[in-house]
């Protein structure tokens, strides 16, 4: 049998790759062993479930429809609106599977987090009204803010939602759009773990590779994306661009067009 087998340290670089699994073991030293599945009958294999988008991969504005305001603001579209779609109709599948039975609380992180929230909630009703095994559904919001244009703040702060103490005892999807350094998510779960809930899944439409990362990947993952600025999907440039549908990748220009 023969199968991909990626191994990724915390930076999203490669560490081993091969088109056969035997004698690939996973190692201490090597993180991501929430994306990797033990095959059976090959106990020491690892398949990565990852799926990256390549730093060279992009497609060209006009293959696709922007909206006129921003059409000179934007290198490329990276992710069209449709395969984000696709993708998350896949992770709904997956929580559904892992989680399913349970009373599940998604707790929305805004505003980054809304749409792919709200896209993720309607594939997972779907699938409660079609199959014999479902999963209560209830949702929640929390408000976190650390970016001021291209940068990170360094300081997470809440500035709005529902009381975290009502989580207490309770299954938590955390939903969230991006995973950059990681800080966002690594002080929400801070903030959780004092009140007790009885599980915590994070699942994120994406991570960066980037190397300002803390090394923290959520259970679920849709992209692993490029180390650039990325806009759209409701991902916000200073509160520009969340009104666009296809995650594409923001110009120098548009940088100082929409500075605070
Ligand atoms: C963005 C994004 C994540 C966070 C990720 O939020 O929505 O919550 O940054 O970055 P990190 O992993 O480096 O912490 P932002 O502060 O821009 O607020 P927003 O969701 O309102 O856009």
């Amino acid at each position: 049998m023969d199968c991909d087998v990626r191994v990724y340290n915390p930076q999203g670089r490669e560490s081993k790759s091969g088109p056969s699994c035997s004698g690939v073991k996973v190692c201490e030293d090597f993180w991501s062993p929430q994306l990797h599945i033990y095959v059976p009958s090959f106990p020491k294999c690892v398949i990565s479930l990852l799926l990256q988008i390549p730093d060279d991969k992009g497609y060209k504005l006009d293959l696709f429809c922007v909206p006129k305001h921003y059409e000179e603001d934007l290198d490329q579209v990276i992710i069209p609106h449709g395969l984000i779609m696709d993708r998350t109709e896949r992770l709904a599948r997956d929580i559904v599977r892992d989680m399913g039975g349970h009373h599940i609380v998604a707790l929305c992180v805004l505003k980054g987090g809304y749409t792919f929230f709200a896209d993720l909630l309607d594939y997972i009703k779907t699938l409660n009204q079609n199959s014999d095994k479902s999963v209560p559904l209830t949702v929640d919001f929390i408000r976190l803010k650390s970016y001021c244009n291209d940068q990170s703040t360094n300081i997470v702060k809440v500035i709005g939602g529902d009381e975290l103490s009502t989580l207490t005892g309770k299954n938590v999807l955390i939903v969230e759009d991006i995973v950059e350094t990681g800080r966002t998510m690594e002080t929400l779960l801070s903030l959780l773990s004092d009140c007790n809930p009885k599980m915590v899944k994070v699942v994120s439409l994406l991570v960066k590779r980037t190397p300002r990362s803390s090394g923290y990947r959520p259970e679920y993952i849709g992209f692993e994306v490029p180390d650039s600025f990325l806009v759209g999907y409701a991902l916000d440039y200073n509160e520009y661009f969340r009104d666009l549908s296809h995650i594409c990748i923001l110009n120098e220009n548009a940088k100082e067009k929409y500075k605070v």
